[in-house]
């Protein structure tokens, strides 16, 4: 029977979010209803709310998240009642032009449920990146659910299912960060203090956090960067190069999403390196550069959505490091929150003292 729990909203294009009761669908076939235990706070819920992202409002927010999969429909195999598990956006669909390539992390033709979820009189709802987990239980894919070891804090293990992994997946899947490289990350909010500690993880031997917040360098000085460049004060081209011998660094994360910053990471990095774009511009921004320097130069300028993970993939993996104190995935809970509490996340995002708030349920 379709079940009616509280959820959080975004009625209309900047309106404050409001916690209502929505109608949560029984799983039909290839689809799982969630209990979610916690759901961070991501800036693209903000971006939904504010009408960055289309216009199918009313949304229902939050998409990190982690819970226990309640009920699932007819042919799902792949996850069962009382499975603990993490919300993906990236439900592989195993048949497009990208996973037929055997490179499924780029796929394009991604699964959510079939099913809507709605207001109490019947009003569809679109689920933030096909999830919606600010709810105390939401309907997805199966495919959406990705099993992890249930030791795991929901807080901390949510977090994995969206900005965390895009960062650490910059790093690490995109940029192939490696044993010995230097890096450089541009931007040390959640994204990039994920990207800071996934190249401690991947064995980087120099890594150099950028930013224009001390309290931000600070927090990525404890993910492991091994020096810290304020750019507020000082020209981070140049520091990075001073750095890294004169070089630039093999490979440069850009964690903030602006072409100042893009341009940055573009000449500090060594020739023939890498630059890795995972913060996301806006539709205004332009980029401009000598195309002969972008010849010159060499190298790869990537861009990396979502990390290029693959959440049965890496999920599981990532959180068994975690569990054995390898990777420091708690250090990105700020605060814990409950339902009502993510209008006011939203405002302290800006406040910069934020890497991820966490509603817990
Ligand atoms: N130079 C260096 N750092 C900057 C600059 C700049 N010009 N402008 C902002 N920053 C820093 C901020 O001080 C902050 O530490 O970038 C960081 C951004 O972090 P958050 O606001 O926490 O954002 P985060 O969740 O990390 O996401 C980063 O990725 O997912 C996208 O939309 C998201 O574009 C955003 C980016
Ligand atoms: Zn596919
Ligand atoms: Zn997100």
């Amino acid at each position: 029977m379709a079940q009616q729990v509280k959820a959080v909203i975004a009625r209309a294009k900047g309106a404050s979010v409001e916690v209502t009761t929505i109608v949560v669908p029984d799983p039909g076939p290839g689809e799982a209803v969630v209990r979610i235990q916690a759901c961070g706070v991501c800036h693209t819920d903000l971006h939904y709310r504010e009408g960055g992202i289309n216009d199918e409002f009313p949304f229902l927010l939050g998409h990190e998240a982690a819970g226990i999969v309640e009920s699932v429909g007819e042919g799902v195999t792949e996850v069962g009642p009382g499975d603990f598990v993490v919300l993906n956006w990236r439900a592989v669909c195993g048949q497009c032009r990208a996973c037929k390539r055997g490179r499924p992390q780029y796929c394009f033709a991604t699964h959510n449920a079939k099913q809507k979820m709605t207001l109490l009189d019947g009003t569809e709802l679109s689920p933030a990146l096909g999830i919606g987990a600010f709810a105390e239980k939401t309907l997805v894919a199966a495919g959406q659910c990705t099993k992890v070891d249930p030791a795991a804090e929901p807080a901390v293990a949510g977090l994995l299912g969206c900005g965390v992994m895009a960062g650490i997946g910059a790093a690490i899947n995109t940029g192939g960060v490696g044993r010995g490289d230097s890096v450089a990350v541009i931007g040390c909010g959640g994204v990039g203090g994920a990207a800071v500690l996934g190249s401690r993880l991947a064995g980087a031997a120099k890594i150099i956090a950028v930013d224009i917040d001390d309290r931000k360098l600070a927090g990525a000085q404890k993910l492991g960067a091994t020096h810290v460049v304020n750019s507020r004060t000082t020209d981070p081209v140049e520091a990075i190069r001073a750095l890294t011998d004169g070089n630039g660094a093999d490979v440069v994360v850009e964690a903030v999403g602006r072409p100042e910053t893009y341009t940055q990471a573009f000449y500090a990095r060594d020739l023939a390196g890498t630059v890795v774009l995972v913060g996301v511009p806006t539709p205004e921004m332009k980029l401009e550069l000598p195309l002969l320097d972008v010849f010159g130069r060499g190298g790869a300028l990537k861009s990396s959505w979502y990390g290029d993970c693959l959440p049965s993939r890496d999920f599981p993996m990532l959180i068994d490091l975690y569990l054995q104190g390898r990777l420091d995935l708690g250090a990105f809970v700020t605060e814990t929150i409950e339902l009502d509490g993510v209008e006011q996340a939203f405002a302290r995002m800006h406040e910069g003292d934020v890497l991820r708030s966490v509603v817990v349920l």
